[in-house]
């Protein structure tokens, strides 16, 4: 969870308040501003003595800590480098490392010079707030050692700052922080059904939402073949989450947001090797991504209509699972020889995909997916790999992707590739060529049921967990990743 979820504005003089650790910024070669100054003066010059004497210039990554008088008790200057090269991206790290040293120094309530981290300007607002609020997430809900290390709890802001995009950038690191517990909580506790009541909880405390979850059960019926052909191993009972959120206009057509929601992905009759198979709880993190900007759409409520839709279930082996070579029918029609169990994912996806497009007809989807080892081996944990039918629908993902920070990269689709999953004994097969495009192939895979509506993939099994860097990363587990950029994306359409 994050401690850190409000930020207190203010606006008095900081030189005049009580702050027990303030921190300021300074860029490359730049003077103290006026009133960094004034607090200068007030501390005996203690602040340009220090600077002097470490030959602190602002580089980035320069930093001092000075201990102050009664009123201002602790100051750390943080070295911004240049102003030129001062980004939103270096705002959200800086943000984050002032939060991980305050807890540090066992300080649960610190201050920060707004002025001088130029949070005037609304992308570095929203970028610092969202740092700050990362800063300070961490993952302890199975330790019962009693945690007795200090918390973040609250932060005061001095100066002229963009309150609205620091409020929105609090909102938007908190909504990440949420869909990292969900990705790190064991597969044993998070199943699709608790998946699916925290959806129906958040959409019952929005009167915009409305919440439909489909169980495993009628999902024959329904004709989603492909998804009831991996939910039947599992005992634990698979669920389609929908939840329709009108914040636009009646007649405007929604865009739709749907994520791979395997709560473990153990392979199947096609098992996977033991190492680190552990690690496939975190295969719901598609819809964790889903679920982090639905916790973000309740609480920013953008005037945009969209459809959220989860497909949830476990991959499992049992007497029940489906077996390589079966042949079953997806929600559109198509019929699918299952070659290799553990390529579930885009099966799921495949009907919840064509669900959302007959009953919705969105104006653009994206999916998000850990879809393939492959693309770790394209990408390693740096960048999502993004595929997709539609020119302009990927600019506005790597515009946002741009904003947000979140690095994806596109892998073509073309046509020839979707030969290579051509079936031998139905329309299409599971699998291409082992070890061959399999990021591509996938992604081929999944075209085959979103018609010619615009959509974007996005291949997250790199990005997911793992990435330890910039700062404003997890230490371990789940990253959240794509909540920001999706949110960005969302506001670029109104
Ligand atoms: N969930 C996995 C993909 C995955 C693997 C994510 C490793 C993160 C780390 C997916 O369901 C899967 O098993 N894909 C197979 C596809 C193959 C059988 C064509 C893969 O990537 O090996
Ligand atoms: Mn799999
Ligand atoms: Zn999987």
């Amino acid at each position: 969870m994050v401690n850190l979820t409000h930020i207190n504005k203010t606006k008095k003089a900081y030189s005049e308040s009580e702050n027990s650790l303030l921190f300021l910024g300074i860029f490359q070669d730049k003077k103290l501003n006026p009133q960094q100054r004034t607090l200068d003066d007030t501390l005996g010059n203690r602040l340009s003595a220090a600077m002097k004497l470490d030959g602190f210039i602002g580089k980035k990554e320069e930093q001092i800590h000075i201990f102050g008088n009664e009123v201002n008790k602790r100051v750390v200057l943080i070295g911004l480098g240049t102003q030129k090269n001062y980004t939103s991206d270096r705002a959200r790290s800086v943000a984050s490392n002032i939060t991980r040293f305050s807890t540090d120094v066992k300080n649960a309530d610190f201050s920060v010079d707004g002025d001088s981290f130029a949070l005037k300007k609304n992308i570095f607002a929203q970028a610092f707030a969202e740092g700050l609020v990362l800063g300070s997430y961490e993952f302890n809900d199975y330790k019962t050692k009693k945690d007795d290390s200090v918390k973040a709890s609250s932060i005061t802001m001095y100066g002229k700052v963009d309150a609205k995009s620091l409020d929105k950038g609090a909102i938007l690191g908190a909504s990440v922080g949420f869909a990292r517990d969900l990705g790190n909580h064991p597969a044993n506790i998070l199943t699709p059904t608790y998946l699916a009541r925290t959806a129906q909880k958040i959409s019952d405390n929005s009167p915009k939402m409305n919440c439909q979850i489909f169980d495993g059960k009628e999902f024959k019926k329904m004709g989603m073949g492909a998804f009831h052909g991996v939910a039947m191993g599992a005992t634990e009972p698979a669920k389609m989450i929908i939840v329709e959120y009108n914040g636009g206009r009646k007649t405007q057509k929604p865009i739709a947001l749907v994520g791979k929601g395997l709560t473990f992905d153990s392979g199947g009759i096609s098992l996977k090797p033991p190492p680190n198979m552990d690690e496939m709880k975190f295969d719901m993190c598609g819809s964790a991504t889903v679920m982090g900007v639905l916790q973000a759409v309740s609480e920013l409520k953008p005037k945009i209509n969209i459809v959220f839709a989860i497909g949830s279930t476990e991959n499992m082996p049992g007497s029940n699972a489906q077996r390589p070579g079966d042949i079953v029918t997806a929600y559109n029609g198509k019929t699918i020889e299952v070659l290799n169990t553990d390529a579930e994912g885009r099966l799921v996806l495949a009907d919840v995909l064509s669900y959302v497009n007959k009953n919705y007809e969105p104006t653009a989807i994206l999916d998000f997916a850990t879809l393939t080892g492959a693309v770790l081996v394209a990408l390693g944990n740096r960048a999502s790999g993004v595929l997709g039918n539609n020119n302009t629908l990927m600019k506005e993902v790597k515009k946002a992707s741009e904003v947000s920070s979140e690095k994806v990269w596109e892998l073509p689709l073309w046509e020839e590739y979707t030969r290579e999953i051509k079936g031998k004994y139905a329309d299409i097969k599971n699998i291409g060529e082992a070890r061959l495009a399999g990021t591509i192939t996938a992604g081929a895979f999944l075209k085959e049921f979103v018609d010619d509506t615009p959509w974007v993939h996005m291949d997250i099994a790199g990005t997911a967990w793992g990435p330890k860097e910039p700062s404003y990363q997890p230490k371990v587990g789940a990253t959240g990743v794509a909540v920001r950029l999706v949110y960005q994306l969302l506001e670029n359409r109104i």
